[in-house]
């Protein structure tokens, strides 16, 4: 059985990434392909529960390091019982979500050591990462604005000011130049349906799927 592939969506706070993975499982799926759809922090029952300690509360409900030893519990979780077994069995797995926000939200915005968040992911998931990751860009008080339409609960990290978010958009930008072979950044100012189109043919050219 071929491995399946696994991308993932990253990009901050508003961006569509949620719509956008919806839209590409549909796409995959009507063309006959075993797709599993996720999210972090959650996407399994374990991992969920640790997901509500993480997104609601107080801003600096957490320390950072604390914070980020929380994101890496509920990842070794979600990838042990479902991202793994599913590329296992050939699926391929859409993710909302994964380690680039870490780098994203706790290194490059939230001023963690690069290099320590780097080790605990080759400790908790070995060399393990996307075959693919769609970056999507929106100037943040864009971004800001559409989140904030969405009424939730979940408003822990959109609560954490405008320098945060600056840094948090430049980290995302970053990572996607250090990592060209792996990462591709997606204009998400544009329609839901020009940005859902750009989405299909980067995965069509990078993963020919
Ligand atoms: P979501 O709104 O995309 O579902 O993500 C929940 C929040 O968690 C979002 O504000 C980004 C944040 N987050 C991190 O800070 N670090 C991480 O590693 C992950 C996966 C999410």
């Amino acid at each position: 059985m071929k491995r399946g592939r696994f991308i993932t969506f990253e990009g901050g706070e508003g961006t569509g990434k949620s719509t956008q993975v919806r839209l590409l499982g549909q796409h995959l799926t009507k063309a006959g392909a075993d797709i599993v759809q996720t999210r972090e922090p959650g996407g399994s029952p374990s991992a969920e529960e640790v997901r509500a300690l993480l997104v609601t509360g107080a801003a600096d409900r957490w320390s950072p390091l604390a914070e980020t030893l929380l994101f890496y519990a509920a990842r070794i979780e979600h990838w042990r019982q479902v991202i793994e077994p599913a590329l296992a069995r050939g699926a391929h797995v859409v993710c909302d979500r994964f380690a680039d926000s870490t780098m994203a939200y706790q290194c490059y915005a939230g001023g963690l050591d690069k290099h320590l968040v780097q080790e605990l992911h080759r400790l908790a998931m070995g060399k393990a990462e996307p075959d693919l990751t769609l970056i999507l860009d929106l100037p943040i008080d864009e971004g800001l604005k559409r989140a904030a339409s969405r009424r939730d609960d979940e408003t822990r990290f959109e609560r954490k000011g405008r320098a945060f978010h600056e840094r948090l958009r430049n980290g995302f930008l970053d990572i996607a130049r250090s990592a060209p072979k792996r990462c591709v950044v997606i204009d998400a100012a544009q329609s839901i349906e020009k940005v859902h189109e750009a989405v299909r043919a980067t995965v069509s050219a990078r993963l020919s799927l």
